[in-house]
């Protein structure tokens, strides 16, 4: 580590985040992020032609099979495979898992699948043998189906019939148009095929929708669960998520990770997105019980997928329970959070009495092959954001941050330039969305360290305040996505296992993630990290290694200034703030991080001093 590294580092951040926040739309594997909920146009419209125009079925289908995705082999996904361990199994299709050492695993996968996960299965869905349709993989022969897109028929979706059949369901009309056809629909109905009934609709997150809307809220067509496109991608739905009750040999919008509502997959040439979906939240309870209701005509029940879940059936579901809604949150935005006026002379609301406890219940969910944040797993993550003093520009990330208050937020020393104008956001686990969970509050003020120093060697006591805009001491507003970090009140073993999470980059000299990534990091004796072969001297008692030196996990460009959480009593605690390192991830060569338990009675002394 030299300066030059040090300045590279925070070159990269500057540099490549706002890039990645302008890949905005690709949104890692998210299409667009907007807010739900609302209905589209006519999208029936043009649909023949899309058909015919769907370039992957033209050029890509089958083509490229074997490829990789590209932007699913990220680096530090690829790290963050729960450290090798088979627990959960990391391989599909029933394949045997083995731990070669502490981080790598072997999947030993049954024939006829192979990949490292077990992911590619037998090529039953070779290019075209659906036609204009997708092929589903089934378990019994011939191992796949068509699932044909009207107006192209069964079995192979390679002829054309307008009408013939009637497509419209529930009574709906089909008229022709062109090429093409629409269902007009008997009132209540809506869809494609007028295959959404009129109780069609999720309460709460949508964890028991099991109704029938099969589009995005672009109006893009969902995937079939069993698609061979989503396994090929390495994400095996069936034994990946959480709750898998809804999911069968269907297309029908799920929230089987606890997303914010209902979503699904779906495929825009080689790649795999998901995508909120067009589903309506059911009113809300009036005395009488609402009911997530089945269209009266569901699709018939294909052959089940290769897999252990099993198909939804019509279910009716209790009563909503009164809990915190997301869309509740407040809204985001630039200017001081919108908090309710408090009376003066009152005590602040009661807020933020505990620190520490993430939102229970919602595991870590692996997606894509990698770890994504569940929501609320770690609600005190803030990203920091500046933009040039006084300017209209977008607010850009460059760096991560904890909150520690309703008004007070940790971040590293480094990430401080005075002469921007700063806000932190928080509450999202994506960056470039405007989630309606998110809560963007405006920096007051940004204390460093008086001992802040930057050697061409290691950065010391590299840690700074953020004071939040608000009133009456408070800032940000406690919601299942935000709470606060504990604050540690002692030193803790060499060896234990901690939390590092971040959007930095995710590989070297590469683009920051949009999703908030998080793995486990151990901490590191320090005589051991102040080696020669690992850092010699230049450690001091300001600061302490965590990661591997056998290289591998670690944090890097990007993440500066975020929380390395260890949980103590089930309680997680503040213990370290992501500061620097030699490159990322290399052997001998572990992430450095800001000595927080160093630094307590500096926080409490600014913290308390300065009432907001
Ligand atoms: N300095 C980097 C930043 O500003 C953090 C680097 C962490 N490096 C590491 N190998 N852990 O984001």
């Amino acid at each position: 580590m030299n300066l030059k590294l040090l300045f590279l580092c925070l070159f990269l951040a500057a540099l490549l985040i706002p890039a990645e926040m302008k890949r905005k739309k690709d949104k890692k594997h998210r299409l667009h992020d907007h807010g739900h909920g609302h209905h589209k146009h006519n999208k029936t419209k043009g649909r023949f032609k899309n058909i015919i125009e769907d370039i992957f079925f033209e050029i890509f289908d089958g083509a490229g099979e074997d490829d990789e995705d590209d932007d699913g082999s990220d680096w530090l996904l690829e790290l963050q495979e729960p450290e090798g361990k088979c627990n959960p199994n990391p391989c599909l299709n029933n394949g045997e898992c083995e731990q070669k050492n502490k981080r790598q695993f072997k999947c030993d996968c049954p024939k006829p699948f192979r990949g490292r996960k077990c992911e590619k299965g037998p090529k039953h869905c070779r290019r075209g043998r659906c036609g204009r349709g997708e092929c589903v993989l089934t378990s019994t022969p011939p191992f796949y189906e068509c699932k044909c897109k009207a107006p192209f028929q069964p079995p192979h979706c390679r002829t054309l019939s307008l009408c013939k059949p009637n497509p419209c369901r529930n009574g709906g009309t089909c008229i022709r148009d062109g090429n093409d056809f629409d269902c007009h629909c008997p009132p209540g109905y809506r869809g494609r095929f007028c295959h959404v009934g009129p109780n069609d609709c999720y309460v709460d997150d949508g964890e028991s929708y099991r109704g029938n809307v099969s589009e995005t809220d672009d109006g893009d067509e969902c995937l079939y669960w069993n698609s061979h496109f989503i396994l090929e991608k390495g994400a095996d739905p069936f034994s990946s998520f959480e709750d898998k009750d809804g999911l069968g040999p269907h297309n029908f919008c799920r929230n089987p990770d606890g997303e914010l509502m209902p979503w699904c997959f779906l495929r825009r040439g080689r790649k795999l997105f998901w995508d909120y979906c067009d589903v309506t939240q059911c009113p809300k309870p009036t005395g009488v019980t609402p009911t997530e209701i089945v269209s009266p005509d569901p699709k018939p029940t294909a052959p089940k997928p290769q897999t252990t879940a099993t198909d939804s059936q019509p279910q009716m579901t209790t009563a909503p329970t009164v809990t915190e809604k997301p869309s509740q949150a407040p809204k985001p935005s630039s200017a001081p959070a919108s908090v309710p006026p408090t009376p003066i002379g009152t005590a602040p609301p009661q807020q933020f009495s505990t620190c520490g406890k993430p939102q229970p219940k919602k595991t870590i969910t692996r997606i894509f092959g990698g770890l994504k944040v569940a929501p609320g797993a770690i609600p005190w993550q803030v990203s920091v954001e500046v933009r040039p003093k006084n300017s209209k520009q977008t607010f850009r990330h460059v760096c991560g941050g904890v909150l520690i208050e309703s008004c007070w937020v940790l971040t590293a020393g480094h990430c401080i330039e005075q002469s921007k104008d700063m806000q932190v956001s928080m509450g999202s686990l994506t960056l470039a969305s405007e989630d309606l969970t998110e809560q963007t509050i405006r920096v007051e003020e940004a204390i460093v360290h008086e001992n802040y120093r930057e050697t061409p060697v290691a950065v010391y006591n590299d840690i700074a305040l953020l004071r939040l805009s608000g009133t009456d001491g408070v800032c940000a507003n406690e919601t299942q996505f935000v709470k606060t970090a504990c604050l540690p009140d002692a030193q803790l073993p060499d060896g234990k296992e901690c939390t590092i999470s971040g959007w930095g980059a995710t590989e070297e000299s590469q683009y920051g993630s949009n999703n908030l990534l998080m793995a486990n990091v151990l901490l590191i004796n320090q005589q051991k990290c102040s080696k020669p072969i690992v850092y010699g001297s230049v450690l001091d008692d300001t600061m302490f290694c965590a990661g591997y030196l056998q290289g591998g996990v670690d944090s890097c460009q990007g993440d500066s200034g975020g929380p390395l959480t260890c949980k103590l009593n089930s309680t997680d605690i503040i213990y370290g703030l992501v500061s620097w390192g030699d490159q990322c991830g290399r052997k001998n060569k572990p992430g450095v991080y800001t000595r927080v338990v160093h630094f307590v009675d500096w926080i409490k002394s600014k913290t308390g001093a300065a009432s907001p």
